[in-house]
């Protein structure tokens, strides 16, 4: 397994090198550097690294030239530009020429960190092989052997190699994000880039230019044109993650692009022509948000070419079995367990469950379980510890907020919970909802507004926290 992610700086001030390879080795990364862009460009062209980060003025050869040769050759190699000021246009170049992205100088290290775990994440996706059906070595796997998963990885092979849109359903935790990255690596685009973009952890008013970038001055902040994903992937695959999530009006400018296959950035006139392939998820039920008018009829005809379902887990609970032996591989030496074994009762008991949060819960549970049960064999008795402190919430009332997140902390750090933002938020989230629909008196779009989610979101909190709007909600 590979242990910590390679990155080659290419930097002519000395300084600045040193400095940043400092920094970033004590956060994990191993940096090597290099002071000529020829020797960088043959370097990064023999050597597995997983991101590049180049000044752009350096001897050899300009860091421009080095990313338009680099990415020819490996295009999936994220390659982060450093630029000086007033060099923001050529960096715009570059982005169009495949760089993943670029820093102005002077710039903060925390941006650059932030940009390259991003890089990072791009190259992981792009990289990771995903097997089908059974892992075979240390690879991620989508594991599975039962009829709809066989029927799944069919489908998968029928139409990797076309450029057809693929409409990717399921529940949360389904593996939706997995069966993307195998559609994708089965393409023959598998060599191009492959860019996710998550509809719904971007601000409404920013997915736009994230989408199609946008021209200078087209915004209050848009202080330099942006090359938006639908460019950068030219050639390549994009994934519209959690595209149910997307507003309307947002909606109908996707589907002309789609239809025309040209976008325009924001505040632009040019139609730039570009050649992408589409794959989209979501965990919505669109039928039910078309009823309602907040998903476009058409965008879904026009996605949903081919549609993969991906069931809930318990549906397909004979691939219980293996899931877990994966999992124990996996997160074994995480734990520091050297051979992981689990009674067949303990298999049993995990088989029986209803799991909601389907496979992605699975996964925590059994690298939870092996925490507990170290070097000895998981027992239904360490599966029924996990389950039932996964279930029973830190209670938030009546407690100061320094003691709840004390006891939130100690969770943490006990790796009974593992991500502390999600956990607080699911915590909190009931009250604040519960409060908003009540102070609107039951108007939807104003506690939506009050709240800053969109009311497709509020519509469904309200129901998953059993809240009711009054009846006088006005029609919109
Ligand atoms: N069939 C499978 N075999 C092995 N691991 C799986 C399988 N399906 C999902 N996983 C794992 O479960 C986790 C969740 O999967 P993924 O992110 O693909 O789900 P998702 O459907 O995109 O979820 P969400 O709707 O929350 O975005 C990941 O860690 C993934 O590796
Ligand atoms: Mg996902």
């Amino acid at each position: 397994m590979k242990t910590k992610p390679s990155i080659l700086l290419i930097e002519d001030d000395v300084n600045i090198a040193t400095g940043l390879q400092k920094v970033m080795q004590a956060h994990g990364y191993e940096v090597a550097t290099l002071n000529r862009g020829d020797d960088g460009l043959a370097q990064a062209a023999a050597h597995p690294f997983d991101v590049v980060i180049t000044d752009l003025k350096l001897p050899g050869l300009d860091g421009l030239e080095l990313v338009r040769q680099l990415h020819q050759t490996k295009p999936k190699l994220p390659i982060i530009l450093i630029t000086a000021h007033g060099s923001t246009e050529i960096a715009i170049e570059a982005t169009k020429w495949g760089a993943f992205d670029y820093v102005p100088k002077p710039f903060e290290v925390d941006e650059l960190l932030d940009l390259t775990a991003k890089a990072l994440e791009s190259s992981r996706l792009m990289s990771e092989p995903v097997e089908m059906g059974e892992p075979l070595s240390n690879h991620t796997a989508i594991v599975g052997k039962s009829r709809v998963m066989q029927s799944i990885y069919k489908e998968i092979g029928r139409i990797a190699a076309t450029s057809v849109t693929v409409l990717i359903r399921g529940d949360t935790g389904t593996g939706k994000e997995l069966i993307a990255r195998a559609i994708y690596q089965h393409s023959d685009r598998a060599g191009a880039p492959f860019i996710a973009v998550n509809c719904a952890a971007i601000p409404e008013t920013l997915l736009e230019s994230e989408l199609f970038g946008h021209e200078r001055g087209s915004f209050t902040g848009a202080d330099a044109r942006r090359i938006g994903r639908f460019e950068q992937a030219n050639g390549g695959t994009l994934l519209l993650d959690e595209i149910g999530d997307m507003s309307t009006s947002l909606q109908a400018k996707l589907l002309r692009v789609l239809q025309e296959k040209t976008i325009q950035r924001v505040g632009g006139r040019e139609s730039v022509p570009v050649d992408v392939r589409i794959l989209a998820a979501t965990h919505r039920n669109l039928e039910a948000a078309i009823r309602e008018r907040l998903f476009r009829e058409d965008l879904f005809y026009r996605l949903s070419v081919v549609t993969i379902k991906l069931p809930p887990l318990h549906q397909r609970a004979s691939d219980i079995p293996d899931m877990v032996r994966y999992f124990l591989h996996r997160y074994g030496p995480e734990a520091g367990v050297a051979s992981p074994a689990i009674s067949p009762d303990a298999i049993q008991l995990l088989q029986n469950q209803s799991w909601p949060g389907n496979v992605r819960e699975l996964e925590n549970t059994v690298r939870k379980a092996l925490l507990i049960a170290r070097d000895y064999t998981i027992s239904p008795e360490h599966v029924r510890e996990v389950l039932t402190k996964a279930r029973e919430p830190v209670a938030v009332s009546n407690q100061s907020h320094a003691a709840y997140i004390t006891a939130l902390m100690d969770q943490v750090e006990h790796g009974e919970v593992q991500n502390a933002f999600a956990r607080m938020l699911a915590d909190l989230e009931p009250e604040l909802y519960a409060q908003a629909i009540t102070r609107a008196q039951g108007n939807i779009t104003k506690a939506a507004q009050w709240l800053g989610v969109t009311r497709l979101k509020m519509r469904e909190k309200l129901r998953e926290f059993g809240l009711h709007p009054s009846r006088n909600e006005p029609t919109e």
